[in-house]
């Protein structure tokens, strides 16, 4: 399904980087496989394609289905891990353009994930007097920016269709037994649905998280888990021929010789969002401890006008991952008699064939100007081939962790911002904070 081309590394990294790697890579598969490794309690999406509920999965499945017929919109509250995943792959496989198709499944807008107030009016704006439902998603309930927009939307919801008719149309996603928004779900009398104990945020794309709504967007995530699947069916063979175990071991060679950016490079304008989930997976797993690559990401060409020159010729600090993926249609440059532009060369020729050439120049000169290349070459876009990507990354996110000798599964620095927020708010219990940080600013 995926094949990693690592030749445009050679002459940055020793050759034997993997082999020199071999036994860490070894201890790393076994502290994921047998989750005892650090954070390894946070180790339940390794097994998760084969292992997931499958009586929430048709649950999932049945609330789709229920909210395609009950409403035109589907509001997903929430942010981070409980957010990134669903909009990546809606995106992705539905299409940034999702909303604007014509079709019959809702929109799906996507709320809690900032704390912007124009923001919030224009979803309020653009759900206007359609029937809408609601999906929040929080595993501790507590975070501010879902909070506060789940209390906007609930509250909408019940003064369109009463209390009792806001609770067919609230389906929460969030822990099994603990927390704020559990304990109103259970008081309320809402569809629930479990974020895991063992599966942190950015790990949760293949639970309910992400799967409400992807489904509801009428992908099949049947497809997408079966994709994950065959993933872990194969990236689970140890060996230097794992292609995981290859693109781990580059990644942390090539750090370990200066560089320490990682630019993700797609030529598929539907591929941001997926671009910011893994921002997310490889920021939060790996960037701890004072080390870690910097997760960054292109969209091609486009950015090849804007960040081109800063990646042909400025710091020499990144390397730069492609993900490639073969066309779902095709389109031939069609023939203008006049050749005004000059561009008849190019006539009768179909645009991906443009597109690779793009992409095969960008290549050469980008590792000719000191930016090494790795390029990852997926088929078409499908839920099936999703699914894989999505666990290939995950894997090789975990094996990562553990070669760079962090616990790939906290996040500690996540709360510093929060508990200043906190304070800052006046939230009852940060009083002391609040007037030390008062004095500071
Ligand atoms: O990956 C993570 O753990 C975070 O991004 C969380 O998902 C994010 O902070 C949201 O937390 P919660 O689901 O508790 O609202």
């Amino acid at each position: 399904m995926l094949k990693l081309d690592l030749s445009k590394i050679a002459g940055f990294i020793p050759q034997d980087y993997v082999d020199s790697r071999k036994a860490n890579l070894e201890q790393a598969a076994q502290m994921l496989a047998a989750h005892n490794g650090p954070g390894g309690d946070y180790t339940g999406w390794v097994y998760l394609p084969r292992d997931y509920d499958k009586e929430e999965f048709a649950r999932i499945q049945a609330a789709a289905k229920r909210i395609q017929q009950q409403s035109q919109v589907l509001v997903v509250i929430g942010i981070g891990g409980s957010y990134l995943g669903a909009r990546a792959v809606v995106e992705l496989l539905a299409s940034p353009n999702y909303n604007l198709k014509k079709k019959d499944t809702p929109d799906i807008l996507f709320a809690g994930n900032g704390l912007s107030t124009d923001a919030l009016l224009e979803t309020i704006s653009l759900i206007g007097d359609r029937d809408f439902s609601v999906n929040v998603i929080s595993k501790s309930g507590t975070t501010t920016e879902p909070a506060v927009a789940f209390c906007i939307f609930k509250t909408m919801l019940e003064e369109k269709y009463g209390k009792e008719g806001a609770r067919e149309r609230i389906y929460a996603t969030t822990d099994k037994a603990r927390g704020a928004l559990k304990g109103l779900a259970d008081g309320e009398g809402y569809e629930e649905f479990v974020v895991p104990d063992d599966v942190g945020g950015r790990y949760s794309v293949l639970t309910a998280v992400g799967l409400l709504p992807i489904a509801v967007a009428g992908i099949d995530i049947q497809a997408l888990m079966d994709g994950a699947a065959q993933a872990m069916e194969q990236l689970s063979v140890p060996g230097v021929d794992n292609p995981a175990w290859q693109y781990a071991a580059a990644r942390h060679a090539l750090y370990e010789n200066g560089k320490k950016v990682e630019l993700l490079a797609c030529y598929e304008p539907c591929f941001r969002f997926f671009a910011e989930w893994w921002k997310q997976l490889y920021g939060e797993s790996e960037g701890k401890d004072g080390k870690g690559l910097f997760p960054a990401s292109v969209e091609y060409t486009a950015d090849l006008h804007s960040m081109g020159q800063y990646i042909q010729e400025g710091e020499r600090l990144m390397f730069e991952t492609v993900v490639q993926f073969r066309p779902k249609g095709e389109y031939v440059i069609p023939n203008d008699p006049a050749n005004v532009d000059g561009l008849n060369f190019l006539s009768g020729k179909p645009l991906s064939f443009v597109a690779q050439q793009a992409m095969r120049a960008v290549i050469l000169a980008h590792v000719d100007g000191g930016v090494p290349n790795v390029l990852i070459q997926m088929p078409q876009l499908s839920a099936l081939s999703a699914g894989y990507l999505i666990y290939f990354f995950e894997y090789v996110c975990g094996l990562s962790g553990y070669l760079l000798g962090v616990n790939p599964f906290n996040q500690p620095g996540v709360e510093a911002y929060k508990v200043n927020m906190y304070a800052l708010l006046g939230k009852p219990g940060y009083e002391a904070q609040k007037s030390e940080l008062e004095a500071r600013l």
